[in-house]
């Protein structure tokens, strides 16, 4: 008899996004005259740059004859966009990284959620509350948490992110293991500090733990002061992992394209003690279960890094960037404290009363959807995510008709 593997009967269902797209069908279709804007969704809204579209088309055109035709590729990526990453998002910032610790992957989903693999059962992790929650299905999926009881599974640390930590989660008491971080953040917006994450690389070296970094946002940091990298840290190589992704950098949600960094410093301890590379434990695992990333996918990604490929998606961040003002500023002037949307698309909105009340008055007053903060986790009710991942015009028209309710 074939048996199931038991950890996904505790998966819970969040029905958060099917939640809201079964509210939106209901007050679609007693509103029929309403047109509705979503501002709660997590996809980019405009087209690829041009010189990424281009660069993607001329790798197509490669495939179409026999003398520069590609079939597979190395597992870890082409060395022309492994070099290109490693050069510009992490050398030129001081960052000390080899192209050869670069993993060129089809998404930050994937390796966030298949990292964790790597090690043992009995690990205990910590997750952030609110969270992006992959981390936490993964682990539940692996057999690593207990019951779910208060909205939380027994078996795992949840870092409270609130307002008195401002959103940025100090180590805990307790020694934990695995750590996922997230900044700039998904759901709240919140960045993080060079001090507050060289408070967080102490800790990981002090108690052999290792972070998984996860800056999926990166390209959206206009602050001077605030690290792009955790590898930014002095002592990060040893106990980070770094993911990053194309999709919201410059369009990619479609495309598919994101690199996992593992430093060759990192290790990983079995049960005599003796240390392991997580590089080499990650190579085995991706040359066994991937094939690599399209030859014209990554030679898209690379165009990113060209000087037209700079402008052009530097020139789409601070399109969302723009609108993600837009929305703090209407905010802010309504009264709601609002976190996020500075070097973030994300804002983090505080509404005086439970999530879905919220969204509900939102959506039937005003025809605006957003994200119920609590479908991130405990910590999240009573706030609402507002994504700026949409046309200006429609921006715009939500935030006078969220003006004209709420004001
Ligand atoms: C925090 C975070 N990490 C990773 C991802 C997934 O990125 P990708 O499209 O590369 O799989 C997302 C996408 O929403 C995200 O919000």
């Amino acid at each position: 008899m074939i048996r199931i593997n038991e950890s996904y009967t505790r998966l819970q269902s969040t029905y958060l996004f099917s939640n809201i797209a079964r509210k939106v069908t209901a007050f679609q279709e007693s509103a029929p005259d309403k047109d509705v804007i979503k501002l709660g969704i997590g996809d980019v809204t405009r087209a690829l740059p041009e010189s990424v579209v281009n660069a993607f088309k001329t790798a197509v055109d490669e495939m179409a004859s026999d003398d520069t035709f590609r079939g597979y590729g190395p597992e870890q990526g082409y060395d022309f966009l492994r070099d290109a990453i490693a050069q510009a998002d992490f050398n030129a910032r001081g960052a000390e990284i080899d192209a050869s610790e670069i993993f060129v992957s089809d998404g930050a989903k994937c390796d966030t959620g298949n990292f964790q693999e790597l090690f043992a059962q009995d690990l205990v992790v910590a997750v952030p509350d609110p969270v992006y929650p992959v981390y936490v299905d993964t682990n539940v999926m692996a057999g690593r948490t207990k019951t779910w009881t208060d909205g939380r599974y027994e078996g795992l640390v949840y870092l409270d992110s609130t307002e008195a930590n401002g959103f940025v989660p100090p180590p805990p008491g307790e020694s934990v293991d695995l750590i996922y971080l997230c900044f700039p953040n998904n759901p709240t917006g919140a960045t993080a500090t060079k001090s507050q994450l060289s408070e967080w690389v102490r800790y990981a070296r002090e108690h052999r733990a290792l972070i998984l970094f996860d800056a999926a946002y990166e390209a959206f940091i206009r602050d001077d002061d605030l690290p792009h990298s955790i590898y930014e840290i002095e002592g990060a190589r040893e106990v980070a992992i770094e993911f990053r992704s194309y999709s919201k950098t410059a369009g990619f949600t479609g495309t598919r394209c994101a690199y996992t960094v593992v430093p060759r410093d990192c290790v990983a301890y079995d049960e005599s003690g003796k240390a392991h590379s997580l590089h080499d434990m990650w190579n085995r695992r991706q040359t066994t279960k991937f094939n690599g990333v399209s030859y014209p996918v990554q030679r898209a990604a690379a165009a990113v890094y060209s000087a037209e490929g700079r402008r052009q998606t530097r020139a789409l961040t601070d399109y969302y960037l723009e609108n993600a003002r837009l929305i703090r500023t209407t905010t802010e002037r309504i009264g709601l404290p609002t976190v996020g949307g500075e070097n973030s698309p994300y804002l983090w909105i505080k509404t005086g009363t439970d999530s879905w009340s919220f969204f509900d008055r939102l959506l039937e007053e005003a025809g605006v959807v957003c994200t119920p903060g609590s479908g991130f986790g405990r910590c999240g009710e009573g706030y609402i995510r507002l994504s700026a991942f949409n046309s200006r015009r429609n921006v715009q028209t939500a935030l006078e008709r969220i003006e004209s309710v709420l004001a």
